[in-house]
């Protein structure tokens, strides 16, 4: 199958004592919140953290960014993937690969490929092929140790997003049936990469998801 052998080329880092995280999930589903508990929980066990986010988290990368989030016209699936790509492999040369040569460190990065996988490969319809396609090189088929995919529904990032009342981006202001897709593909993802991915309810209280979230990664400290 297409799906196998694409996803032969991917890697998760082989440096003894670091580990590489990400949070997964739609706006409002938590990921920022859990990072913060998260880091804070390994600090206090003596790991030195960097928490990236994105697109963006190097100059190169904001600039993207900027230009993606607050795009008034709507882009090709294509541009978007690409923009999306060039920040990352920027942020792996310059700040995650390094990272991961420290000793005792953790790597956690707000969004990665899933988002790519579920916002371009669903959403945008370009396929999850393409999106695997366009990562099997070095150094952008490098795959966190661990996912936590935090799973709420399309009423609680709504309700989440209208209390917190900031200005919609561009991807805010997408419709309802994009969330829709957006929600089905990272589940779909979920299930490409079993092993990686962690599918947490997070229709919860943030100290419940914690727990929840703690009790897994205790395997990888
Ligand atoms: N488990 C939770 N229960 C209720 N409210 C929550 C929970 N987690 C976060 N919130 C609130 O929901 C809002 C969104 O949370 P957060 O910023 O962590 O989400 P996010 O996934 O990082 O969103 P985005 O993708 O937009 O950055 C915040 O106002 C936060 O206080
Ligand atoms: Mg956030």
């Amino acid at each position: 199958m297409i799906l196998n052998e694409l996803k032969s080329h991917f890697r998760s880092p082989e440096t003894p004592g670091s580990i590489f995280l990400s949070f997964e999930g739609i706006e409002g589903s938590g990921k920022t919140t859990q990072i913060k508990e998260i880091e804070k929980y390994v600090m206090e066990r003596g790991y030195r953290t960097l928490t990236l986010r994105e697109p963006g988290g190097t100059v190169f990368g904001e600039k993207l960014r900027e230009a993606i989030l607050e795009s008034t016209e709507p882009l090709h699936p294509l541009a978007e993937c690409h923009l999306f790509l060039a920040s990352r492999a920027q942020l792996l040369k310059e700040k995650i690969l390094p990272f991961l040569l420290v000793p005792k460190s953790v790597v956690i990065l707000d969004r990665y490929i899933d988002s790519t996988l579920a916002y371009q490969g669903k959403a945008r319809k370009l396929g999850y092929e393409t999106i695997l396609d366009l990562h099997k090189f070095n150094p952008l088929n490098l795959l966190p140790h661990r996912t936590y995919f935090l799973d709420i529904s399309l009423e609680t990032s709504m309700e989440r997003q209208a209390a917190r009342g900031s200005k919609k981006d561009y991807f805010e202001s997408e419709k309802h049936e994009f969330y829709l897709h957006l929600i089905d593909g990272y589940r779909e993802v979920a299930t490409l990469f079993p092993e990686r991915i962690l599918k947490i309810n997070a229709n919860v209280k943030p100290d419940d998801l914690s727990a929840n979230i703690l009790k897994d990664l205790e395997q990888f400290l």
